[in-house]
């Protein structure tokens, strides 16, 4: 299915056959170039690059990217300066979708907030990773968790077909201290509705299986507190209409700080869910959202 729909969404894009999108040849090994930046906060920002034609990944992965750091002052050497980036576009798209945070003195972020369309991001390509379908026993509801950036996983998942035809709901909580932090999420999943291709591939209204459940900490929103105190009290599943999680029908995955994923995990060993892997498929998997 996914392949399928890669296929359709390049030839909706290329009316004859598909070549490779034009752009100069990178200087540098590994090298893509940048298509599109947003910034929505001062401290997050997304950007869009080429994606290798070779490259495959199972939506949820993520990659090494960074940029080439300044030459050593004696030999002269480059040697890059990479971090892990979940790749936020799904396994079919063209191109390579990410979301990042801004650290003013971040190694990386400090630099790269500063990209812009054209220019060169440094990818080794060998996506990886434990949020994929494949690390999870079948179930009948999802849920995503995330605080802060740790969404770019799920922004992959939420466009991904496997998704909706393992599950009959999906749930998304996101945390955040503020509300400008939401609206990434928020538009991708509002842009869900009138998808078009998405909903012709899927299945029309694919997206009425979401529930979407965003927090913030620190700033006044309809919805306040860390989602661990929310599903704790109680408050979150009365909102959300569900029961708490159980191992014969939920299945989870988390992406957030650490703090964040530490009290999960323990939360959901107290629910009776088992952590999975690629190799183990179980009830629930973690990563770690990329903190500079
Ligand atoms: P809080 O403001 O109460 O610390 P950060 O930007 O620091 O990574 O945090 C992102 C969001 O994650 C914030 O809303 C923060 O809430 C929340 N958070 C931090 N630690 C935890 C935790 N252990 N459980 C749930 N949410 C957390």
């Amino acid at each position: 299915m996914g392949k399928d729909l890669r296929h359709r969404h390049m030839t909706e894009m290329t009316p004859v056959t598909y070549t490779a999108p034009t752009k100069a040849v990178p200087a540098l090994p590994d090298a893509q170039t940048v298509t599109e930046v947003k910034h929505y906060t001062d401290r997050l920002f997304s950007f869009k690059m080429t994606r290798p034609a070779s490259m495959r990944f199972r939506s949820g992965e993520f990659v090494m990217i960074g940029l080439m750091g300044d030459p050593h002052p004696e030999t002269g050497k480059v040697k890059p300066l990479l971090r892990a980036y979940s790749i936020a576009s799904p396994s079919w798209d063209e191109e390579l979708e990410f979301y990042s945070i801004k650290v003013q003195d971040g190694p990386l972020t400090s630099k790269l907030q500063h990209i812009k369309v054209g220019d060169e991001v440094t990818m080794r390509p060998k996506p990886v990773g434990t949020l994929v379908h494949d690390a999870l026993l079948p179930g009948k509801r999802i849920w995503f968790f995330a605080t802060g950036t740790g969404f770019a996983p799920f922004a992959s998942l939420l466009r991904e077909p496997q998704t909706y035809e393992d599950y009959d709901e999906i749930i998304i909580t996101h945390t955040c201290r503020e509300v400008g932090e939401l609206t990434y999420g928020r538009d991708l999943i509002e842009g869900l509705k009138p998808n078009e291709l998405l909903n012709e591939v899927i299945g029309d209204g694919f997206w009425k299986k979401i529930k979407y459940y965003p927090t913030t900490t620190r700033e006044q929103s309809p919805k306040m507190g860390r989602i661990t105190d929310l599903m704790k009290s109680g408050e979150a599943f009365k909102d959300l209409g569900v029961p708490p999680l159980n191992p014969d029908n939920d299945r989870a995955m988390i992406c957030g700080n650490m703090a964040f994923n530490l009290e999960l995990k323990e939360m959901f060993e107290n629910y009776g869910l088992v952590e999975g892997a690629n190799s183990n498929p179980q009830h629930y998997v973690v990563e770690k959202a990329f903190l500079d």
